[in-house]
């Protein structure tokens, strides 16, 4: 299928690539460590939980290069609508169910191409689990949806609410595991459908957000992407496009 975007379009580029991170990125880590460097753990509200600096780089690596492979082949990126038939200001791909903004529902298919959606790899699961374990707020979840958005540098997601998951999912405040590569984005939530009110936070790359309990259905958004804040070593081993990657996991 002739795919509209591509993560990284420079091919030689990611060839030519090395296949871990620079030393000044891995040395933070000794041998048997756990898989991830948390910087910080944040408690931004009940139910809020900011893990920062969780992924580490040659993850974001793997996840850039994974999300590329999945990104062109079937059931890949492409520009969603609204309900209204206005487009989203960023691109989508789902894995293991596919979420359908104009309906609401998940389904088992891409509505462009009609292929199965990719599964979601076990890699990346497991990275959401762990992430999730750290918080240590929230039940364990068995994540059978990641919808993955990429937002260029005029990329935006208006306040919403992430309902469209199973009543049982969300009466639980089973937690959605969003995790941030790339550029730094403007993260907003609020109570309310109001930007005005809502509260900001940057979320950079390697950061993971919960959101569980209390906060599962927090209004959130993306205002806008900060141009050029990726890290250099991420640019120079994935070739990826300016703007950001995000990775919400969910299970239905
Ligand atoms: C989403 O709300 O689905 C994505 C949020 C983000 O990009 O951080
Ligand atoms: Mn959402």
């Amino acid at each position: 299928m002739l795919q509209p975007f591509d993560l990284c379009p420079d091919h030689s580029e990611l060839t030519n690539a090395k296949t871990t991170a620079p030393e000044g990125h891995k040395k933070k880590r000794k041998a048997g460590e756990s898989t991830t460097d948390v910087a910080s753990v944040q408690h931004l509200r009940p139910g809020l939980v900011l893990l920062k600096g969780f992924v580490k780089p040659e993850d974001q690596v793997k996840i850039v290069r994974t999300c590329r492979q999945l990104g062109i082949g079937p059931g890949g990126f492409y520009t969603p609508s609204f309900k209204n038939g206005a487009k989203m200001k960023l691109w989508m791909m789902c894995l293991g169910k596919n979420w359908d903004p104009t309906t609401g529902f998940y389904g088992p298919t891409h509505p462009c191409d009609g292929a199965q959606v990719p599964a979601i790899p076990e890699a990346f699961k497991i990275i959401a689990q762990t992430a999730n374990s750290t918080a240590s707020e929230f039940p364990q979840i068995n994540p059978d949806i990641c919808i993955i958005n990429y937002y260029n540098n005029v990329g935006k997601l208006g306040l919403h609410q992430d309902k469209d998951e199973s009543g049982r999912s969300i009466n639980q405040g089973l937690p959605i595991v969003s995790i941030s590569i790339g550029d730094t984005a403007e993260f907003l939530f609020s109570d309310a459908r109001d930007k005005d009110r809502a509260t900001k936070v940057n979320l950079e790359s390697g950061d993971i957000l919960i959101l569980g309990g209390r906060s599962r259905l927090l209004f959130h958004g993306i205002s806008h992407v900060k141009p050029n804040t990726t890290p250099t070593w991420l640019k120079e081993e994935t070739g990826l496009r300016p703007g950001r990657v995000n990775l919400t996991f969910r299970q239905y």
